[in-house]
Order: C-alpha cells, then structure tokens, then sequence
C-alpha cells in the first residue's frame, strides 16, 4: 500500500491488509472522531446522553441515509447487518410452520437466524457460473405457499456476485424481500433503493465507508415501518418509526455519533472515482493470480462486485471445509509466529519496525487449493491483492445449501 495512504490508517506495519470486506479498517481521524464522542460523554454523561445525543443521532441518520440515497425518515441505524436481520424476523413474526428463502451464496447467519425462531429454511440453488436469470428461476422455485419471506445477498460474500435483486423481488412477489446488501454502501455506485420493489434494505457502513464498526442502515418500504421494532426495548418505546431504534439501553453510540465523519473519510479518499480506479485495478489483479495460478474465470453471466472477485485455485487439495481451513491458516500462523519473534526480540524500536515491515505473507507452497476464492482489496490499495476468504463449501457450483 501506498505510504500516505497507509499513513491514514491504523493498520500494523507487518501485516498486507488485504481482507477489507469482513471488517473494514477505520481510518485515523475517524477513529479519532469516535474517540472525542466517548469522550465529550465522559465529560459530562447526564448532558451528552439527554441533551446532545437526540440531535447527534438524527445527524447521524440524516447522514447514513443520504449516502445510500434514501431519505432519513424511511432509514433506522442498526449496529450492523445481522441484528437488521433479527429485526426483520422479529418484525414479520417468522417462526415454526413459516419457511424463508435463502440462496446458497448467502450469509450463513441469516439463515441461522431463521432457524433460531423455529422457521424453515428453503434454499435456491445456483452455480458462480450461472446467469441472472437462473438466479431469479432459483429463488423463484423455492417459494412455497409457506414462504413468508426471501433474503438476497446484493454483493454476494463467498462469491463476490451482484445478484438480480430487482428482477428476483419482481419474480417472487407479493412474498416480502429483504436485501443483505452488507457489501453494498460505499462499494456498488449507482445505488437506487427505492427502485429494488423489495420490503427491507440493510447495508453495513463498517466494511467499505470507513465509519467506525457497528454502524448499518436498515431502510424499511412504507407498509412494514409500523411493524418493525429493535431487538431491545428502551426509551425510545412509542416513538415513530426510525426514532424508535435510538435508544436501547445505556450502549456506546460513538460508532453512530461519528458515522458521518466515516463517509467524509470515504469522500475525501477518492469516493466513486477511486471505487472504479480499484475496480481496474482488482480486475487486473486477480488476472495476475489467475495466470500465476493457471486457472481459468470460474465466473459466467452474473456481474461481479467492483470490490471483491473471485479466483479459482488450480485443482489439488482443500476439497473439504478443514483442508481450506488448514490452508488459510497455514501463511497466517506463520506470519503470527515471525511476528512475534520480532517483538520479543528485544531490538531497539525503529528497528523493530523496519523488520516487522519485512515480514510478508509468502504464498504456501506445494499443495493447491481447488475451487474458487475471494480476492479483496482495501479500496485505496495501489495493487491488486487478495485473501483465501472461504472454505469451499461456501463457494458453490450447487454445493450444499447454508
Ligand atoms: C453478505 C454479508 N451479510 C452479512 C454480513 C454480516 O455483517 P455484520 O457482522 O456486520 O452483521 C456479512 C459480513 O461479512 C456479509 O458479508
């Protein structure tokens, strides 16, 4: 990474960071944001969580709402995409005898969340090299008279998809859609939420617009507002839809307070022009690792995500969850380990630093993995790099469903 760039973060010099989707990477001065809103709370805490946290949240909203193009009163902060699904079921009321559509590229705890309340899970089933409209025939048929909702991935995780979403809510209506759309603010231009015809909207705004973690837009259609309520009641008991979700008990806000300085950080390091220069960049990068690797594009008519592309690993080993498991782990053991020889090795600091920079991820060697993989670049990178993100199970050419 670039030296600036990598200036503005707070990564460890020793590490690549090369796995910006699951976690995102909060920028310095947004952490440091976050930082002045604990403390003005230490400061005075009777003032900061009565008087000034009301006005600061409806910014925040305000904020969060307007970067996603929908306006602030249709929007409710969540911690992150996993609770808007809790509140989504709790909402609809699902439970035993009510099934609910997944997809086998989904993310697994959805499902798990569906299964949790006693509902059953129908799964549509389509490979990475399918085309769109096998997606939409996929969910379409695992509708039953039962199906009491349908979850898509918009960005696709183990698979790096954009999925149909607007086609498969036409296809499956009048059945509710909610998107699990974690990968999409900051990440997929040309966003219109509105237009998708679907029931619920959730998009992480940790991974990829630099807010701090624990920061998610829920956006609800008008008919379900009413219904919608937060996984934990509190004083904000009776108000209107989004006001209800602010207070749930005595929590740190700070990830909210300062949502609207991660989304200036994402503008001010480039916003959509940069978002498209990585696109170039990561789709010439993971042509690089495909030659290097000798494999082909495991990928058919479905678009991939602008942020994350997905690689086939020659065929050999890792058939299995624990092979891919092991293999991930493999270079990363290893770095942990010369990490920490460096740093009990009791040399003065700078040189300490120097050497930690030296300690590299080196691909393993001799046994391959098959299947395909998930590259991911943090979105300011100035090269095209990747993780070994899955097992392979979760990478599915009609593979076992969630
Ligand atoms: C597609 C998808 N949905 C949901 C999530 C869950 O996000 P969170 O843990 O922030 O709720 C992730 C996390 O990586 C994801 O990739």
């Amino acid at each position: 990474m670039r030296r600036d760039i990598a200036e503005l973060f707070e990564l460890d010099p020793a590490l690549t960071h090369l796995n910006h989707g699951a976690f995102g990477a909060v920028p310095r001065s947004v952490r440091e944001a976050q930082d002045r809103a604990r403390a003005s709370v230490e400061g005075a805490p009777m003032r900061a969580f009565r008087d000034e946290l009301p006005s600061a949240l409806a910014a925040a909203r305000e904020s969060a709402a307007a970067f996603v193009g929908v306006p602030a009163a249709s929007t409710a902060l969540v911690r992150n995409v996993t609770e808007a699904v809790g509140v989504v079921l709790q909402g609809l009321g699902i439970g035993p005898g009510d099934d609910v559509v997944v997809s086998n590229h989904g993310y697994l705890t959805a499902g798990w969340s569906v299964e949790a309340r006693g509902g059953t899970l129908r799964t549509a089933t389509f490979g990475v090299d399918s085309g769109p409209r096998d997606v939409v025939t996929a969910f379409a048929s695992a509708v039953t008279p039962r199906t009491r909702l349908v979850v898509i991935d918009q960005i696709t995780s183990p698979t790096a998809l954009v999925l149909p979403v607007a086609e498969v809510a036409a296809a499956v209506a009048p059945v509710p859609v909610l998107v699990d759309a974690a990968h999409v603010p900051g990440a997929l231009p040309g966003l219109d939420v509105e237009a998708l015809g679907v029931a619920f909207w959730s998009g992480n705004l940790h991974k990829w617009a630099y807010t701090p973690r624990a920061a998610a837009t829920l956006w609800v259609a008008p008919e379900h507002r009413e219904a919608m309520r937060p996984l934990v009641t509190s004083w904000s008991h009776g108000l209107p839809f989004p006001e209800r979700f602010d207070l749930q008990g005595t929590v740190d806000h700070s990830s909210w307070v300062a949502v609207p300085d991660g989304l200036a950080a994402w503008a001010g390091l480039g916003g959509w022009p940069q978002v498209h220069r990585n696109a170039d960049l990561l789709l010439r990068g993971a042509e690089l690792v495909r030659e290097a690797l000798g494999t082909d594009s495991p990928l058919g008519g479905i678009p991939s995500a602008p942020c994350l592309r997905l690689v086939a690993l020659p065929e050999g080993v890792a058939t299995t969850t624990e092979d891919a498991e092991a293999l991930w782990q493999r270079p990363h053991g290893r770095l942990r380990r010369a990490s920490g020889r460096v740093r009990r090795s009791g040399l003065p600091p700078a040189r300490r630093r120097a050497l930690q920079r030296r300690v590299r991820l080196r691909p393993a060697r001799g046994r391959a993995a098959r299947g395909p993989r998930r590259l991911n670049p943090m979105r300011p990178m100035s090269a095209g790099c990747g993780k070994i993100d899955r097992p392979p199970e979760r990478c599915p050419r009609g593979g076992p469903a969630p």
